[in-house]
């Protein structure tokens, strides 16, 4: 396939099939080599641990291409730890933090043709994912697990990317007091579905879930944790033990810090405290940093006073200088680019 028929500056987050994608078997207690292939199709067992009890875990980082035209990808590192974190916490076998790099390395080099062009607003998404390939029908872990990355070049999360959104206070909840919400497991996501597709129909664009213990604490969204701005243009943003430690976010806390010279607090944050706040964003790898205009808390309209029609002056400062990091604009803080030769 070529990718002549893309029209970055419109791609919206989709899937599109890329050439060449990345496999490893873990069998007999070892992984094999791994290899590249074309083939975008996976034959496994009626009763694979994935299939059947939701054995699967996955990743999702961005490759960019930077002003002066080098292709590169954000801290790879911590999506290798954080993969690891997840494999443990499933009872899977842990993916070598040096193959996951060299796995990225391999998949974005083979489509480099895929990687959105500089300025175009769009990106090559990577989705390194492992599951369990061999039957299980007791409640066990698999035997046998698959560790693949693919690649598709997406546009923002977001229909109208750096619009303001309108999100609600979900009554359902995405994790469980002492559950997966820390580790990034398919069925975490599987548990969001009905939650967003319900929002959606009600005509908003995400949910806000709370900490399933007290349901008082704001926790994250479906797919990426939130950070607001004070009235005195301080950062706060929530910690939870049930909330993914986002690495957009955690970059953020450090640019907030140490290139905007703001004051930044990680604290519980109390669903009653939203009102004080001047603006929300969302940040994720997929959401970058997404504007939140307005939260509805079962029919009360929390609006932020950076409104309905823009970014925020703080939020619009902490994305121009990450996708300026990430596009190499700004210098990157040591080891947060790695460049794809
Ligand atoms: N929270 C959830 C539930 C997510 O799925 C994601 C996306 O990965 C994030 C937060 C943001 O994490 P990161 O910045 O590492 O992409
Ligand atoms: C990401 O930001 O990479 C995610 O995995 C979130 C998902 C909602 C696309």
């Amino acid at each position: 396939m070529d990718n002549k028929a893309m029209d970055w500056s419109n791609l919206d987050f989709g899937y599109r099939k890329t050439n060449q994608r990345y496999v490893s078997n873990y069998k007999g207690g070892a992984w094999d080599d791994g290899y590249m292939t074309e083939d975008d199709t996976i034959t496994m067992s009626e009763c694979a641990g994935v299939l059947q009890y939701a054995q699967t875990v996955f990743e999702g980082m961005k490759a960019y291409t930077t002003e002066d035209g080098r292709i590169v990808t954000f801290r790879p590192d911590l999506n290798a730890d954080r993969m690891i974190d997840s494999a443990k916490r499933l009872e899977m076998p842990v993916f070598p933090k040096d193959r996951f790099i060299d796995a990225i390395e391999k998949v974005v080099s083979a489509n480099k043709d895929f990687v959105p062009p500089y300025g175009s607003g769009a990106t090559l998404y990577i989705r390194p994912y492992m599951f369990g390939i061999s039957p299980v029908i007791g409640v066990k872990p698999a035997e046998d697990y698959q560790f693949r990355v693919f690649t598709t070049p997406v546009g923002p999360y977001f229909k109208g990317g750096a619009k303001p959104i309108t999100i609600k206070v979900s009554d359902f909840d995405r994790a469980a007091p002492n559950g997966t919400g820390n580790i990034k497991a398919g069925l975490n996501y599987a548990m969001s579905l009905h939650a967003i597709v319900t929002a959606h129909k009600e005509g908003y664009d995400e949910n806000m879930y709370l900490d399933p213990q007290t349901r008082s604490k704001v926790e994250e969204t479906g797919g990426a944790n939130f950070l607001f701005v004070t009235k005195d243009n301080e950062i706060v943003t929530p910690q939870s033990d049930s909330i993914l430690p986002s690495i957009t976010r955690r970059s953020l806390v450090q640019v907030a810090r140490d290139y905007l010279g703001l004051k930044v607090t990680e604290r519980p944050i109390d669903i009653s405290e939203l009102s004080d706040f001047a603006e929300c964003g969302l940040c994720g790898t997929a959401a970058v940093i997404s504007p939140v205009g307005k939260v509805v808390d079962h029919g009360k309209e929390i609006c932020f006073a950076s409104g309905m029609d823009e970014m925020g002056p703080i939020t619009k400062k902490l994305y121009d200088t990450l996708t300026g990091i990430q596009m190499g604009r700004i210098e990157a803080p040591e080891g947060w680019i790695h460049e794809i030769v």
